[in-house]
């Protein structure tokens, strides 16, 4: 069985779609995961729900970061958030795959269950395999007294709101900024600096903003998405904290589009996947501004070498590209955030141009609460 919203129950505020409401509602859901939370004095952030003292979260040596889906995707980020601001190490699994390769539970890793509905039903067996081994587990949730907020030893709520539409988009960019609000409550408990506590705090505080900037772009995005819209396959590439952001961009594309795409690191081209590049095969390329710029733009001359349309996410003008969807620069830390929000906007005027259903793909459901 699944969970079916009561999608009459939300005012659609005007949207044609309740995906439309969702990305346009982006700005004010980051101002509500962040409300009340950042501490100036400190430079740090509290984070009431999470049930781990200063002294438990020193002792942590490792954090595995389960979910499905969005959620899973999220979390990639998430870990990549913590090792950066906390140093400690970690990534994220999908949950399905942790809980059938009986997994090494181990009494110094943190486990984080992460979950937009809370009620997904890998995601909460592995909770359940994870707290019947001893292991302690927090929770990364969006609604609020869900299955997987109530078996889990605490956690961050995300405070996204109702997410009516399949597909996630809002819920996924509040998760994001909870990780990056957990791993600077962990990174200012351990190594991190009170000035780059500082940065931080001023980089979250700049995200609202800057996502308003990005959606009032949504005429130029829709323009190129009807240019892209013909395309049979799209790659997306990117590098390190652009990897998962190409990752959930191209998940996005194939729910609501039914366009095959294709997620790659963009140093693994070529190992592979630079066999497909043709015009036929257009790439959207992640490029912040970061000390991998060179070598992004290396990967895109060799895509531009092989006749490849290039679609570039970037905080300046890519010459390689065909087209460029400038994005306001924050942090680099926090810029995987802000990158993902125009190819959402790409993925739902693609859907849009094919006439899909966009709220209710083909063959997806909201919540999966079965094996
Ligand atoms: C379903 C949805 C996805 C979602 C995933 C995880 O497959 O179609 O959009 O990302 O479940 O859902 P959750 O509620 O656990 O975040």
């Amino acid at each position: 069985t699944t969970v079916e919203w009561e999608a009459e129950s939300y005012d659609m505020g005007g949207h044609d779609t309740y995906m439309h409401k969702e990305i346009s509602e982006q700005s004010d859901a980051v101002d509500r995961v962040l409300r009340g939370r950042i501490d100036d004095r400190f430079s740090t952030v509290h984070l009431g729900g999470l049930n781990l003292d200063a002294r438990e979260a020193r002792g942590v040596r490792r954090i595995k970061i389960l979910g499905c889906g969005t959620s899973y995707h999220a979390g990639l980020i998430g870990a990549g958030l913590i090792e950066s601001l906390a140093r400690i190490p970690a990534d994220a699994e999908p949950a399905s795959e942790f809980r059938y390769r009986n997994p090494v539970v181990d009494p110094d890793t943190l486990y984080i269950a992460v979950s937009q509905s809370g009620e997904t039903y890998d995601v909460l067996a592995a909770v359940q395999e994870l707290k019947r081994k001893g292991a302690r587990v927090l929770g990364v949730v969006n609604v609020v007294g869900s299955a997987i907020a109530r078996e889990t030893d605490g956690g961050v709520y995300v405070h996204a709101g109702p997410e009516v539409c399949v597909v996630s988009t809002k819920c996924f960019t509040n998760t994001v900024v909870a990780f990056a609000l957990l791993a600077l409550h962990l990174g200012r408990i351990r190594d991190l600096s009170v000035a780059d506590g500082k940065r931080i705090i001023a980089g979250l505080r700049d995200l609202p903003a800057q996502i308003t900037e990005i959606l009032e772009s949504e005429a130029e995005i829709k323009k190129v998405a009807d240019e892209y819209a013909d395309a049979k396959s799209m790659m997306f590439i990117g590098r390190v904290r652009g990897y998962p952001v190409a990752l959930e961009a191209s998940l996005k594309l194939k729910e609501i589009s039914y366009i095959h795409a294709e997620a790659y690191p963009a140093s693994e081209l070529k190992h592979g996947p630079l066999a497909l590049i043709e015009p036929a095969l257009p790439t959207v390329a992640i490029v912040p501004d970061d000390d991998l710029l060179e070598k992004n733009r290396a990967a895109m001359e060799e895509i531009k070498a092989r006749s490849g349309r290039i679609l570039a996410v970037a905080h300046q003008e890519q010459p390689k590209a065909d087209h460029t969807i400038l994005v306001p620069k924050n942090e680099p830390e926090l810029d995987p955030i802000l990158m993902g929000i125009p190819l959402q906007l790409l993925a739902y005027h693609t859907a849009l141009a094919l006439g899909r259903d966009i709220d209710k793909p083909r063959n997806l459901a909201k919540s999966v609460t079965v094996e």
